[in-house]
């Protein structure tokens, strides 16, 4: 399984940053990375950066449906078409900042599939969960509810992400992410078959180049989804640089 090292740009770029994907994409054709590299810029620039080209590419977001008279919303086509291959679906801050359900993100998440994209399904358990010892549970209560049936290793990636690491510079111990990855494999597996230990688990939350090698290089870490890290090519490059080659 080749790791998979994804940048979440959030509600950042203008097109301007895109200068930031030309330097990635330099770097990376001078050195060729030990893993597949995806940007998810904002909408606005996808077709700019898919222009620029060189690096995978992914939409933040979708829409649950296909098209039709939903204001403000961005179907799966619509990303396939700006020129993305995945989307992240069930990040963190949309299920907490814009109320979405489970049921919304399996429903986005099989609206990717229809359009050709891969799903990137965002888990993760808030503080107060992992103080009450329940960040297993609620980890593997959202794969049951998040991750549609059908999910395979070419249209589902996961990506395990704790609420309170995102953003804060904290991150959760090596053993508590090892034993956290673990269980995903394990609760996909059950749920799925042998066929998802192909399905990539990414760890997210304050990823950054001096805490990257040790963290992607643990057992079933497949990779990183990087936020604010990810705004910058040279410390994207530091992240994606850790990777061992297999
Ligand atoms: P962070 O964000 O790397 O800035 O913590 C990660 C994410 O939200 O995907």
């Amino acid at each position: 399984m080749r790791s998979l090292v994804a940048g979440n740009w959030k509600m950042n770029g203008l097109a301007a940053s895109l200068a930031e994907l030309e330097s990635l994409k330099a770097a990376l054709a001078a050195a060729a990375p030990a893993c597949e590299v995806l940007v998810c810029p904002p909408f606005t620039l996808l077709a700019q950066a898919a222009a620029v080209c060189g690096v995978a590419l992914g939409g933040q977001d979708c829409s649950p449906r296909d098209g039709g008279a939903f204001t403000g919303d961005i179907s799966a086509a619509m990303l396939k078409d700006a020129g993305a291959s995945s989307v992240i679906v069930g990040h963190s801050e949309r299920r907490q900042i814009h109320g979405e359900r489970d049921s919304d993100v399996a429903a986005k998440a099989q609206a990717a599939w229809r359009a050709g994209l891969s799903a990137i399904i965002c888990v993760g358990e808030t503080e107060a969960q992992r103080d009450a010892g329940n960040a297993h549970g609620i980890c593997s209560g959202q794969l049951d509810a998040s991750v549609p049936d059908g999910a395979t290793p070419q249209n589902t990636i996961i990506a395990y992400e704790p609420v309170w690491a995102i953003g804060t510079g904290k991150t959760p111990t090596l053993d508590d992410i090892k034993a956290m990855h673990a269980h995903i494999r394990s609760c996909l597996v059950t749920r799925l078959g042998e066929g998802a230990r192909g399905i990539r688990l990414l760890y997210g939350g304050s990823v950054k180049p001096d805490n990257a090698a040790d963290i992607l290089n643990l057992p079933e870490v497949n990779g990183a989804l990087v936020g604010g890290a990810s705004l910058k090519a040279s410390d994207f490059l530091g992240i994606i640089g850790a990777i061992k080659p297999a």
